[in-house]
């Protein structure tokens, strides 16, 4: 694709620029100017990636282009012993102990919209992209912060909205700049979060009046200390993670969700057999924790979904030194991208890659794939440390809104994914609400 041709249809969607070559190779070269990219599918070319070699591999400076100016330097974009010492603080909040006491704060917020839906009475379509992240933004704003979701909200809802309009990649960003170089693009970028940094220090003030009393990932931020020099974490660095929790934290799990009612509606059989599984372990009632592990079809609807629409559609890295991936040579300051979008529908790793079909992920099929053919949650170190979180939420959301509602796509309503930063639809996903019992 000609150069200004490439960087058009990039700014306007990433997953675009993929030709159906990239659906059947292992490892493809390109070249921007003078900056190699490698797009890598073979499952033992990213775990060399993501876990072999992940020293060797910190994220690239277009990706970190892309969230840093918002999102500073917290836990998604540090690197080495700062990343470390992050993850080791924050670990906590995502054991399964802490999952399973988030749980019920799930279900009332699933419980809430179904209340509201139960209001409706004009049969109007809903954006149901929009109801999930309103859903997951105030699961996140509950768990994680102890803060009121009508608060907090609509501040962060506008905050992503002109992020995923304003900030997209140019030539200067994809040609791997050093972090120096002036960029008048990137300036109007960092005001879009003034009025949640605002709020967060709202959220930082009621935490330290309230003397370390409350347990959520906020007072975890505040009270801990470097273990070597006993030193509090800067309001910045608290700042930085609070606003990458807020926004890796919610809108990935509202689109899985939003992409497997799209999914839902187009395949009726699976939905049936969705909905006998909710009658069977649940037979009407809210689940609890210990339903989850008996979700089992629930949650093959959800990675099946993943698989074909994963929020995360790219994973970019920069090599540090020289490498080589599946003969490849990988020279110094090259940039690896691994592909959730390619990966996940590659015709060498999938059988019938566009079909949906759920029982590819019962436990003996999986069992028979490579580990990084199916990587919604990346690999290695980096793994998503929220990945639990997200499947949790979802199961429940999935089961309290399915065993109540069927949805069905607007007549006339066109589905298009575009992928920036994350795997959106394009015009939202406007659903009629069809009650089930
Ligand atoms: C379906 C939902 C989600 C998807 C598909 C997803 C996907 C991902 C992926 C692919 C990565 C790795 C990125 C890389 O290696 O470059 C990642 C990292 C991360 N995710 Fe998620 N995520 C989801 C939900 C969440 C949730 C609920 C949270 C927090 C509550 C979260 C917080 C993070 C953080 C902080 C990182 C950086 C981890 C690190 O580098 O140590 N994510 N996520």
């Amino acid at each position: 694709m000609p150069l200004l041709r490439f960087l058009r249809t990039l700014r306007d969607s990433s997953v675009a620029t993929y030709g159906e070559e990239m659906f059947e190779q292992a490892v493809i070269e390109r070249r921007v100017l003078w900056q190699r990219y490698l797009i890598v599918s073979a499952p033992s070319g990213i775990e060399r990636v993501l876990l072999e070699n992940a020293g060797n591999y910190v994220k690239s400076r277009v990706a970190r282009r892309l969230v840093e100016p918002g999102i500073g330097r917290g836990l998604l974009t540090s690197e080495g012993e700062d990343w470390r010492r992050q993850r080791r603080i924050m670990a906590p909040s995502f054991d399964h102990r802490s999952l399973m006491s988030y749980a019920p704060a799930m279900t009332e917020a699933a419980a809430a919209v179904l209340a509201r839906w139960n209001r409706r009475d004009d049969g109007a379509p809903l954006d149901i992209a929009v109801e999930m992240m309103r859903l997951t933004l105030g699961i996140i704003a509950r768990t994680m912060f102890s803060a009121d979701a009508d608060d907090v909200g609509p501040i962060v809802e506008q905050a992503v909205a002109r992020y995923q309009r304003e900030v997209r990649p140019g030539l200067l960003d994809l040609l791997n700049l050093p972090d120096w170089w002036p960029r008048p693009s990137t300036r109007p970028w960092s005001h879009i979060f003034d009025r949640l940094d605002e709020v967060i220090d709202r959220l930082m003030a009621r935490e330290a009046a309230a003397g370390g009393t409350s347990k959520d990932l906020l007072a975890r931020l505040l009270e801990a200390r470097d273990a070597d020099t006993g030193r509090a974490m800067d309001p910045r660095e608290v700042r930085d993670q609070v606003v990458t929790i807020f926004m890796a934290g919610h809108e990935t799990t509202a689109l899985a969700l939003t992409w497997t009612w799209y999914l839902l509606s187009q395949h009726p059989a699976e939905e049936a057999k969705l909905h006998a599984e909710l009658e069977r372990v649940l037979g009407g009632r809210a689940p609890g924790v210990e339903d989850l592990a008996q979700l089992r079809y629930t949650r093959m609807v959800l990675e099946e979904s993943m698989r074909l629409y994963p929020p995360a559609h790219t994973i970019s890295r920069e090599a540090l030194a020289e490498d080589e991936i599946e003969g490849h040579r990988v020279a110094k300051g090259s940039v690896v991208s691994i592909v959730p979008w390619v990966i996940h529908r590659h015709r060498l790793l999938w059988d019938r890659p566009e079909a949906f079909d759920p029982e590819r992920f019962a436990p003996e099929r999986a069992a028979q794939r490579p580990r990084f053919a199916y990587i919604p949650f990346g690999g290695g170190p980096r793994i998503c440390i929220g990945a639990g979180f997200a499947m949790t939420e979802a199961l429940i959301i999935l089961a309290m809104l399915g065993q109540r509602y069927r949805l069905r796509l607007a007549p006339g309503a066109t589905v298009e994914p575009v992928g920036l930063i994350t795997l959106r639809p394009r015009h939202g996903l406007p659903m009629i609400l069809e009650r089930r019992r």
